[in-house]
């Protein structure tokens, strides 16, 4: 079987970079870009952040490109709560060596789609969607060239930045009203799921066994993310969100999903960022979008842990 090709939009932010690690390490999965945008901190931290994991994993022949400073309407939120000043405190980060691509993020993202043939490549946003909206408004022959749309956001059951709101989805949700919008298929990997995909102990342990540089890396950043959700959402074992959709495009058998319409509230006083799906009735025949529901736990993780043998040791 061919790779997946796949362009993963982020943040990173320490589950932003696992997801990283995954896709470059798994052989099912053809990173053909990895583009950023402003998220779990200011668009300079995370771009700075995601060429460092680069460095940590070998990562050579892909583009990387910064995206949009700022939601397309509302102001900047940023996460230090979980990801601290940096984005990615905890792990002492190399300095970068190489050199971002020079095109902004989101004609990168349209150009990928356009050089490659129709319906081969999946977009993977783990971040606020203010790059993806962007590309499918200034090239909408994006939508229908486009594989599918796999996204860590949103949540049908409850979220974290707000009681319904998740925060790729509240920073920006008038980019996810237009990426839902869009007719292209969507899987919503939200935190119904991804709350599943926590790093229990025996998750630690078998990490810990690999030994090394980049597993080392996620050691040290799970350590730092595990105390923040501790601390701030009350979490025993931190839910390891963005690799989930990366995971998703390698083997749906990883979890279950429902096909279901999802629209994004704009206006509400205490629900703006909801992403509310309609449960009531059989989905219409056009539905277009699906929503993740049950997480193989172990699946999952072997996945990661995989991807990290795979890697292999790296200098730096
Ligand atoms: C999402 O928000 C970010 O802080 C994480 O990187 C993840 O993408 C979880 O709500
Ligand atoms: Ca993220």
């Amino acid at each position: 079987m061919l790779p997946k090709k796949i362009i993963l939009d982020c943040d990173p932010g320490h589950d932003d970079a696992i997801a990283l690690l995954l896709a470059h390490g798994n052989p099912d999965i053809e990173l053909l870009a990895v583009t950023t945008v402003v998220g779990n901190q200011l668009l300079e931290k995370v771009t700075h952040n995601a060429l460092a994991v680069a460095r940590i994993a070998n990562i050579h022949s892909v583009p990387f490109a910064a995206g949009c400073h700022r939601p397309l309407v509302r102001e900047i939120k940023t996460a230090p709560d979980i990801h601290g000043e940096t984005g990615l405190d905890g792990p002492i980060l190399p300095e970068p060596t190489m050199k971002l691509d020079p095109r902004h993020a989101v004609d990168l993202i349209i150009d990928v789609i356009m050089e490659n043939p129709p319906k081969t490549v999946t977009l993977v946003p783990t971040a606020g969607l203010t790059n993806i909206a962007m590309a499918a408004r200034k090239a909408p022959q994006i939508v229908e060239r486009v594989k599918e749309v796999v996204l860590m956001g949103g949540g049908y059951h409850k979220g974290n930045r707000s009681a319904v709101g998740e925060f790729n989805i509240v920073i920006d949700p008038e980019a996810a009203h237009i990426v839902f919008n869009e007719k292209w298929p969507l899987t919503m990997v939200g935190l119904d799921l991804t709350h599943q995909a926590q790093a229990t102990p025996d998750i630690i342990e078998a990490i810990s066994q690999i030994k090394t540089r980049p597993a080392q890396f996620v050691l040290d950043a799970l350590q730092f993310y595990g105390d923040r959700y501790r601390e701030h959402q009350g979490f025993g074992y931190p839910p390891v969100h963005d690799p989930c959709a990366v995971a998703y495009v390698i083997d749906p058998a990883v979890m279950t999903t429902q096909k279901v319409p999802v629209d994004i509230e704009l206006t509400g006083t205490l629900t703006t960022g909801m992403t509310v799906a309609d449960f009531r009735y059989p989905p219409p025949e056009d539905c277009h979008t699906q929503v993740a529901v049950k997480l193989d736990h172990a699946k999952f993780w072997q996945l990661v842990i995989d991807a990290l043998k795979n890697i292999g040791e790296t200098t730096y």
